[in-house]
Parts: C-alpha cells; sequence; structure tokens
C-alpha cells in the first residue's frame, strides 16, 4: 500500500536483474507510491528476461543500456523523458560488477584490465550517468539521484576485493557531482550504504553466507532488507529529504556505529 510519496515523478531505475535485486524491491516500491518510471539494465542482462515481468507489473518501458557507454546513456535520456512526458525526477544507480571478483583474483593479484573495469562498471558509470544528464538538462530542479554502495569504502573486509575501491571511488563522484549539480541545478546525489543482502552480485562474493550472520550479529537492529532498503530509496528520492545531498547513508542496522556485540562475544567464551 502507498502514500503517494512519488506522485507525479519520473523516473529511471538501473539494475533490477531478478526478484532478489534491490532495484526490483525499488522499482515496486516506486510504483505503489505513484511514480512512473524506465527501467534500464546491461544488454547481456535482457537475455534473462525477468525484467519484463516487472515491467508489465509496473507499467514501465525497458530502456537496455550499458551504464559504460555515454551513447548508451544518452539514448536512455532522451527515450526516458520522451515516454514519460518531461524532465527526470528520480534515478537509481543500482550496478555492481567485478571481474575480479568474479574469477576469483586476490586483491594482491588483480588482473588490471579487470580492475579497471570494476571501476568503470561499478563508479564511473555513476560519473557517466550524471554527467549525461546535467549536459542534457534530464533532470528537474531538487531532483534525486541515488547509488547503492557498501561499508567496504571506509573499512576493509578482504573477500570484497576491488569492489572496495569502486565503492570509495562512487562515494567520492557522489560528493563532488552532488556538489555541482546541486550548485547548478539543485539537484540532489547521495549513496545509501546498504547492509549485506541476498541478490546475484552479493553471493558473488566469497564467504557471503558467513558474511551474512557475522553482520547479522554485528547491527543491533540486524541486517537490513531489501524492502527496507526500498523504502528508504522512496523516501530519499521524495520531497520530505529535499535538503539531503552529498551524504553517504548507512542503512545496516546500525552496524556503521558498532564496535562489537554481545552477540559477537559471546561466541568467544
Ligand atoms: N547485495 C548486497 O549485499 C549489497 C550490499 C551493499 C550494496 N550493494 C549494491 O547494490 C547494488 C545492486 O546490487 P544487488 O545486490 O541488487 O545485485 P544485482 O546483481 O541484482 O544487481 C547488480 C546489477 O548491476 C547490473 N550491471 C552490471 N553491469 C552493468 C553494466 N555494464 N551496465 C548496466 N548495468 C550493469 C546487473 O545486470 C545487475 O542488474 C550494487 O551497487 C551493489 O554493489 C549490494
Amino acid at each position: 500500500m502507498g502514500n503517494n510519496l512519488l506522485q507525479g515523478k519520473r523516473g529511471i531505475i538501473f539494475g533490477a536483474l531478478n526478484d532478489m535485486s534491490i532495484a526490483w524491491k525499488v522499482a515496486e516500491r516506486a510504483h505503489e507510491e505513484g511514480a512512473t518510471f524506465t527501467l534500464t539494465n546491461a544488454p547481456i542482462a535482457m537475455r534473462m528476461g525477468a525484467i519484463n515481468d516487472l515491467a508489465s507489473k509496473t507499467g514501465a518501458e525497458v530502456i537496455p543500456a550499458d551504464a559504460t557507454s555515454v551513447e548508451d546513456l544518452k539514448n536512455l535520456f532522451e527515450k526516458s523523458q520522451e515516454i514519460l512526458g518531461g524532465k527526470i525526477d528520480f534515478v537509481l544507480h543500482s550496478i555492481g560488477m567485478s571481474p575480479n571478483v568474479r574469477k576469483k583474483k586476490h586483491y594482491t593479484g588483480l588482473n588490471y584490465e579487470w580492475y579497471k573495469q570494476t571501476l568503470d562498471v561499478s563508479a564511473m558509470s555513476l560519473h557517466k550517468t550524471l554527467q549525461v544528464a546535467y549536459e542534457m538538462d534530464a533532470l528537474n530542479e531538487w531532483g534525486s539521484v541515488l547509488a547503492l554502495t557498501y561499508i567496504a569504502a571506509q573499512r576493509i573486509f578482504p573477500d570484497y576485493n576491488d569492489m572496495a575501491d569502486a565503492k570509495s571511488l562512487l562515494e567520492s563522484i557522489t560528493r563532488s557531482f552532488g556538489y555541482h549539480y546541486g550548485t547548478a541545478k539543485k539537484v540532489r546525489v547521495n549513496t545509501i550504504s546498504q547492509s549485506p543482502t541476498v541478490t546475484t552480485a552479493g553471493s558473488g562474493v566469497s564467504g557471503f553466507d558467513k558474511f551474512i550472520s557475522f553482520s547479522e550479529n554485528m547491527s543491533p537492529l540486524g541486517n537490513a532488507g531489501a524492502i527496507d532498503c526500498a523504502n528508504y530509496c522512496v523516501a530519499m528520492f521524495s520531497d520530505l529529504t529535499k535538503y539531503v545531498t552529498m551524504q553517504n547513508l548507512f542503512h545496516d542496522g546500525g552496524f556503521s556505529s558498532t564496535g562489537v556485540t554481545n552477540a559477537v562475544m559471546d561466541r568467544f567464551e
């Protein structure tokens, strides 16, 4: 049930691969809240076909775009404005991929071509998205751009590998572009730093199951789930959070402020 928090707003949602994807839940919640939007993903991800089910469920059109391609992004913003009938109010960047993680390269033995791909897909794609939108003047004033990140940008989580570097860059782009877009057009840019969540990208990190339980025990509220993340995204797209920009917002049940919990200490007895 929605509260019309996004009534009349137009959006673009990147990264819904299947019904476990965080972006999938965001699309469902944004639809419930009255938004209209287009869905996009890399052309290769379209082959799985699931995104079409989400599109019909939410009345959205699907526009394939490789988020590393400026041409694809231009086409995405052009078509989205045509289809939705005006400038865009919100964008969700929910994209992450590391060939080094996929192919189990250790952080001390990275393949540098793959490292470049990690940074391009997972971080520079946010800059490209923002720059394309900025140059096309495709976002409305008070528009809200959100990217999803993880606390490995601030602290070492060894198995997160080169994705940690990508997330640091993503958060830095958020601050830097947030400044420029804010002063020029009152557009806000933020990241949400989400608890570990069972999704296709998440499960690619080795030892993920153990890690989910560790994080659960280290978070006073427990891990934040994908649906709660979607709710937070809706709040950040709404006019209730108009003056929040250039922030990294932890959505993690308190994990980021916790040194240790009794639940974890009890295991050492
Ligand atoms: N799952 C977690 O534990 C967790 C925790 C914190 C942050 N995040 C972040 O949340 C975001 C969404 O991930 P998810 O967990 O929902 O997993 P997911 O695998 O469902 O989503 C990742 C998406 O990135 C897309 N993608 C990959 N390369 C692309 C490209 N070149 N162009 C366009 N899209 C491309 C994939 O097709 C997929 O839809 C990512 O940024 C991820 O790092 C995830």
